[in-house]
């Protein structure tokens, strides 16, 4: 059966709204999240997606603005005590993280209360972040069946008290957060309970995706399911994810989903704007046009940039392959771009390829 998307507003009345809004008071009376002591202004939170939210994407984001929150790739708590310890490395995801602007989350993940704890007090104490978030979410086989960890941990709440209580009590008074699905399987799903336990073991703000590890990435992110979780929460801040792909569904989701703040992961990652657009929004300005395609144009090449500064050229043409193909999705000629993007290695490559088949129209 094909799931129903709770968050669907047809183009007219995001028109409608885009017009009756303009320039006029913000009746959506949005506020600033509080995640513990940090204040998130505005309540929009870009998400962690791992091989994506890197140094050079984050930086991207940051020159748009809009963002109340940056998060990175999550990072492995076991993998950075074993590098620490036997090539005294630090996790490459972790690469620029001291110079960069605050605020700023790190997102951890592992089943290990102690070597969460540890890995949690050197993010605080050594690179000063904002937040430790913790990843229970995560679906894929190799967090979940090998290591128990992610959202396998869904089906153990007692083990993710234990966790979320270590790290806290580690971090403080740095705030720490905890990121869910609504469960393993719908037929399990039990966000609810979840969110009492992340709660009561001290966790600052729960970020919930509206789907299930089983559903992957798969139908629609279930907003009213994300809802009902409000209730089972007594003081921290319900974070909305799933779906968000414009300003107006941004806005539609404060309005209806009872949500203190909202996070964006793949939507954003080739219309990094898209945070400026939702800010806007729920300032109750007039949402700011996309950039024209040639100002698209730029801030791939400026993205680009900042991929080789992180990674070197080589490594750098590779991954802005596919950076590349989310700024062209959508447009028309976006399939001629992506096959040849797909195929670059060099930055002659690269540069020839988007300034003949970068969409233009
Ligand atoms: C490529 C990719 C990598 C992701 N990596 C992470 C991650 O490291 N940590 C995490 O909590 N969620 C991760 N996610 C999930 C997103 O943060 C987000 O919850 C999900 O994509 C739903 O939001 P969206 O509909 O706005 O994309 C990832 C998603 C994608 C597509």
């Amino acid at each position: 059966m094909v799931q129903r998307s709770t968050l669907t507003i047809s183009p007219a009345e995001g028109e409608s709204w885009r017009k009756a809004s303009g320039g006029r008071e913000n009746s959506l009376a949005v506020r600033p999240l509080n995640i513990g002591p940090l204040v998130v202004d505005p309540p929009i939170l870009q998400a962690p997606m791992a091989g994506f939210t890197n140094y050079a994407y984050r930086q991207v984001v940051r020159e748009y603005g809009g963002v109340g929150l940056q998060a990175t790739e999550m990072v492995n708590a076991r993998g950075f005590v074993w590098l620490d310890e036997h090539e005294a490395q630090h996790p490459d995801r972790l690469w620029g993280i001291g110079d960069e602007p605050r605020p700023l989350a790190v997102q951890i993940w592992d089943n290990d209360p102690e070597t969460m704890a540890k890995v949690g007090r050197r993010l605080v104490e050594e690179y000063r972040v904002s937040v430790v978030d913790i990843n229970f979410g995560c679906p894929v086989k190799q967090v979940t069946q090998r290591a128990h960890s992610g959202s396998y941990l869904l089906r153990h709440p007692e083990r993710m008290h234990a966790i979320i209580g270590r790290v806290v009590e580690a971090c403080a008074p740095t705030p720490v957060t905890a990121k869910i699905r609504l469960g393993c399987t719908r037929k399990t799903a039990n966000a609810r309970e979840v969110a009492q336990v992340v709660e009561e073991a001290g966790a600052a703000a729960l970020t919930v995706h509206g789907r299930t590890a089983e559903d992957y990435f798969k139908g629609s992110a279930d907003w009213e399911k994300i809802a009902e979780i409000k209730d089972s929460l007594v003081d921290i801040p319900l974070i909305g994810n799933g779906d968000l792909d414009s300003a107006e569904k941004v806005v539609f989701a404060f309005q209806n989903y009872r949500v203190d703040g909202v996070m964006i992961a793949r939507a954003a990652l080739g219309r990094p704007w898209l945070f400026a657009q939702a800010a806007a929004a729920l300032r109750g300005e007039e949402i700011p046009a996309d950039p024209s395609l040639d100002e698209q144009k730029a801030c791939l090449l400026r993205h680009y940039a900042l991929v080789v500064e992180r990674f070197g050229v080589q490594q750098g043409t590779h991954l802005m392959r596919k950076f590349a193909c989310c700024y062209a999705q959508g447009k028309r000629g976006a399939r001629l771009f992506r096959s040849q993007v797909a195929r670059v290695e060099s930055p002659d490559e690269f540069y020839g390829v988007v300034e003949e088949t970068f969409p233009k129209d």
